[in-house]
């Protein structure tokens, strides 16, 4: 990894961060438990991808970086939202997330449940806070997020991932429920940036579309392969989950090698999309970041 784009993820991830502190309601706020439990879910080392990717794309586009702070707070705190419920014990039953124990193990899995609602209105809520735009591009972005987060998003992939638990699946039902319950929210990230600049021209919105649907399955099958041969230590989640749940996954189906193509076959289609834009290096850093990514 290039020393410009540590330093570059370093001050994205530094300015999230104290985006999501202030739109978080402090520990001491009641109720307490509540808030304790919300907090822990954003502030437990996660990568921050799809935040990064919302400023990466803005920067790409030359919006304000102060434009791009409220939608990626938002679609981190659907993303945390996600990741309380998948890991309950009648979604995925995992004990660790980010090398902790998951909400429901820490706090229990009513606080858990009830963290993961309040996180979902409070990211729209944190749209809301974006001043130089107009009410049609409010309106817009409210619409993106929720459908990326909804039922024919990654609410609906989620449902698609526990039906397929213990069936086979095919490739292309497989990138289906990927392009669902993963990519819809790293679509989002993109495609808000895209919605925040002035006037895109289409080519380049239709190569940031298809750039980010490409990323959105690579980013699952990458998930699915550190879920095979990566270490509980290294990537701070149960490792071995999927085998014992029996989820249909790429590696389940195809083998590990044969996902490894795909998810490169996915980075070289994505990346070409974004030859349109010209020079696109922060995205095309963060492509790569999410194909080798060891956890
Ligand atoms: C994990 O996402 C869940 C998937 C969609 C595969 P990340 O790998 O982005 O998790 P964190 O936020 O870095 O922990
Ligand atoms: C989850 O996929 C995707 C979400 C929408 C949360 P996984 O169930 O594979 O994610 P991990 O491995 O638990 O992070
Ligand atoms: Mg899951
Ligand atoms: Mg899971
Ligand atoms: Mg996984």
């Amino acid at each position: 990894m290039s020393e410009e784009f540590e330093q570059r993820i370093s001050y994205y991830s530094d300015r999230i961060a104290a985006k999501l502190d202030s739109v978080l309601p402090g520990p001491e706020v009641e109720p307490c438990r509540l808030h304790e439990a919300m907090r822990y879910s954003v502030f437990n080392g996660g990568k921050r991808v799809r935040p990064l990717l919302v400023y990466a794309a803005g920067e790409c586009l030359q919006v304000p970086e102060s434009r791009l702070d409220s939608p990626a707070a938002a679609i981190e705190l659907i993303h945390a939202f996600s990741l309380v419920h998948d890991d309950l014990p009648s979604m995925d039953d995992d004990d660790l997330r980010r090398g902790l124990p998951t909400v429901h193990r820490q706090f229990d899995e009513a606080t858990a449940i009830l963290a993961a609602d309040a996180l979902q209105p409070l990211a729209f809520s944190a749209l809301t806070e974006i001043d130089d735009i107009s009410s049609d591009t409010h309106v817009q972005l409210v619409q993106l997020l929720a459908n990326a987060c909804g039922s024919i998003g990654m609410t609906g992939g989620q449902s698609i991932d526990l039906q397929a638990e213990g069936r086979t699946l095919g490739a292309e039902e497989l990138e289906h429920m990927y392009a669902l319950k993963t990519g819809a929210l790293i679509h989002a990230s993109v495609m808000s940036a895209c919605l925040l600049a002035e006037a895109v021209p289409p080519d380049r919105a239709a190569a940031l579309d298809g750039f980010s649907r490409a990323l959105g399955v690579a980013f699952q099958i990458r998930d699915d392969i550190l879920d095979v041969e990566g270490q509980t230590e290294v990537i701070g989640k149960s490792a071995g989950s999927d085998v014992r749940l029996n989820k249909a996954t790429y590696p389940g189906l195809l083998g590990v090698d044969e996902s490894r193509k795909r998810c490169d076959e996915l980075l070289t289609d994505g990346l070409q999309f974004l030859d349109v834009l010209g020079t696109a290096e922060p995205l095309t850093w963060l492509a790569r970041f999410i194909v080798d990514r060891g956890k």
